[in-house]
């Protein structure tokens, strides 16, 4: 049988047959296309397209190439292009001249984009089990190691204290967001093309609500256009996980740096790292810089599938079999990055010792003194500037901001034009309330809002999350 039927004389030309394949990728959807070729069978015995004793031999046959698939028996053939040709063509030879009549009411271009539909479904409940897991990992670190005090950073500077948990909790609420990015995504991935056609809509009165409900999709596509042409769905899936991968690589990223023996605020286990082929000392986070160069590969895998729609006019056409490969790889390249990280992050080792002395480097608990002279009703202003004072003389002298003299800090309250600051030079209780705020257990515990680094808030915020993710 000419593949391409009556209408052909010669054969294909061998560089447009290989130029224009694509079972070498979308092989994947076999499984997806079996079951979306079984609830079509089904529609075309309700609309009396088949008869009973027709759907099913043809659905035993599905389930045969199914069960066949699962055993690893399906040999692809390349020459039959695509994973729909390939199967309409294994189908017939195992029931027959019957399977001709499996491609009734159809098209690929509404199969292709329901198997897409069911293959992306399926991956994405499996991406946020995944995703999941990695929040597991960061949870039993910040169980394990979370009251460690890392020194918060901004502008790659010294900046405030920070429980280590509580950093630990912010990439888990980023997490958090990926999850429900992939679930919205699934919402709207979730309804069914087929009866679409080609483009025009099926030319049998399918009851396309039947077929999609026994796929499980929650509904079906409103126009046979759209529901053929647009990969937006991909796109959306595209970006929740680059947006993912790009919150791994920011962890990636301070892994790197945390586990230079130089700041070593973790050892990341030797199952995890990797050593180098010339230099007997060297030991290396690669699979964390992998994750970070990997975000790279997902980045552009989002760009490339915008560009690859965005001249296409309506309706289906075969650029969008070149839809695959990034998805299908996207999908991949995050899962693998998440299992991995997970396991990074559940078998690193942590040095408090190492952590806390960085903390305190830098007088970050500078906000807190302040903040302690606000509360006794210095303007924020002055306060800021008297405690830039107190700093620039604990730098003059060697000393921590919590190793400050009385009379050093009566002194810097002196010199403020503040009337308030000024008056409180003759309060013995103030000096040691200040040095309370400047050691780093005191600055932590002023920052006692909802989602703020206080011990409190941060073993709130942990039992919260927890709870959340049923941990
Ligand atoms: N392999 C094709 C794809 O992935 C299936 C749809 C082909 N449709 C067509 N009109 N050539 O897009």
């Amino acid at each position: 049988m000419k593949m391409w039927g009556g209408r052909f004389e010669g054969a294909s030309d061998e560089r447009m047959a290989e130029f224009t394949r694509s079972i070498d990728f979308d092989y994947v959807l076999a499984s997806d296309d079996i079951a979306g070729s079984i609830a079509h069978v089904h529609g075309l015995g309700r609309a009396g397209l088949l008869e009973a004793d027709e759907v099913e031999a043809l659905v035993a046959g599905l389930q045969g190439l199914k069960a066949d698939l699962e055993a690893g028996a399906l040999v692809w053939d390349v020459s039959l292009e695509d994973i729909h040709m390939n199967l309409e063509v294994a189908l017939r030879a195992k029931i027959g001249p019957l399977a001709g009549k499996v491609h009734t009411g159809r098209s690929r271009n509404d199969q292709v984009a329901t198997d897409i539909r069911l293959w992306l479904r399926r991956t994405l409940d499996r991406l946020d089990g995944s995703i999941a897991e990695m929040q597991g990992a960061l949870l039993g670190l910040a169980e394990r190691d979370g009251d460690a005090i890392l020194p918060g950073m901004t502008h790659i500077q010294p900046a405030q204290p920070v429980l280590f948990a509580h950093h630990l909790l912010a990439y888990v609420e980023m997490l958090d967001r990926d999850r429900g990015r992939i679930a919205d995504c699934r919402r709207r991935a979730n309804v069914c093309p087929l009866g679409s056609g080609a483009l025009a809509g099926a030319g049998y009165p399918l009851d396309r609500e039947a077929t999609a409900t026994e796929l499980g999709f929650d509904g079906v596509t409103r126009n046979s256009l759209d529901g053929v042409s647009d990969r937006d769905f991909a796109v959306e899936a595209l970006a929740a996980f680059a947006l993912c991968m790009v919150h791994l690589s920011r962890m990636a990223e301070e892994i790197t740096w945390w586990s230079n023996p130089r700041i070593g605020f973790v050892r990341v286990a030797d199952a995890f790292s990797t050593g180098s082929s010339m230099m007997p000392n060297k030991k290396n986070p690669d699979p964390a810089e992998l994750v970070r160069g990997k975000s790279a590969r997902v980045i552009g895998e989002l760009t490339g599938m915008l560009a690859l729609i965005k001249g296409l006019p309506l309706a289906y056409q075969k650029d969008m079999q070149d839809d695959k490969p990034p998805l299908f790889d996207a999908a991949s390249t995050l899962d693998s990055s998440l299992l991995v990280m997970a396991g990074l992050i559940a078998t690193m080792t942590v040095n408090r010792d190492a952590m806390r002395a960085a903390a305190g480097e830098g007088h970050t608990t500078a906000t807190a003194v302040a903040d302690a002279l606000v509360r006794r009703g210095v303007a924020f202003r002055s306060a800021h500037h008297i405690v830039g004072a107190l700093v620039a003389e604990a730098d003059r002298a060697g000393s921590a901001l919590d190793a400050l003299t009385d009379s050093t800090i009566a002194a810097a309250l002196a010199s403020s034009d503040d009337s308030i600051a000024i008056a409180l030079t003759g309060d013995a209780s103030l000096p040691a309330e200040l040095r309370e705020a400047a050691a780093l257990e005191g600055a932590m515990a002023g920052c006692d809002v909802i989602g703020g680094t206080a011990p409190r808030r941060v073993a709130a915020a942990l039992a919260e999350a927890k709870a959340r993710l049923g941990a």
